[in-house]
């Protein structure tokens, strides 16, 4: 089996049982709430990690709207993730300030450091790189987030250390 058909095997609830059932019962829990569709998606993030494409699918079929509706609210809100990410995140902040501060330059230091493109995960599933939108410390701009803290005035020449300080992470455990 490729790496790609494993990976959509673990994404796609048509093919994977236990991620089926686990959609099913937050689906059963939900659904009669108001903004029931918003609180499912919220739960499948937070319990399941990712709603990939297959999952969206199969939460529109299940509470019978159109996929797109699903699709928009996904792409609309960023704490979305179609993926499965990696056991630490490493995000760049693209806000304007941010963004005119320099947050390419440092994109590109860390794609060539970690090996990976944007929006990917290490084949050790430890990091994830990914962008963002502005997290409220444009004063510090350019903004790196790891895992959930901030770093703030990043020069391209810290990044190496950050990444030190992610593979540190997960050495502590
Ligand atoms: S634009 Fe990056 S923190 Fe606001």
């Amino acid at each position: 089996m490729t790496q790609n058909t494993l990976e959509n095997t673990l994404i796609d609830p048509t093919q994977n049982p236990e991620l089926a059932a686990n959609l099913v019962k937050i689906l059963e829990e939900h659904k009669n709430k108001p903004g029931s569709l918003m609180v499912i998606l919220n739960d499948v993030q937070a319990k399941i990690g990712f709603v990939s494409e297959q999952i969206q699918q199969f939460i529109a079929n299940y509470l019978k709207v159109p996929v797109s509706k699903v699709h928009g609210v996904i792409s609309f809100y960023s704490f979305y993730t179609t993926r499965p990410r990696g056991k630490h995140t490493i995000k760049f902040c693209m806000g304007t300030a941010c963004y005119v501060g320099g947050a390419a330059q440092l994109i590109d230091k860390a794609k060539q450091l970690i090996g990976i493109e944007m929006g990917k995960t290490t084949d050790d599933g430890n990091i994830t790189m990914e962008e963002c939108r502005c997290v409220g410390a444009c004063s510090q701009a350019p903004v790196v987030v790891v895992d959930e803290s901030i770093h703030g005035r990043v020069q391209p020449s810290k990044v190496a250390t950050l990444i030190r300080t992610i593979e540190r992470l997960d050495k502590e455990g």
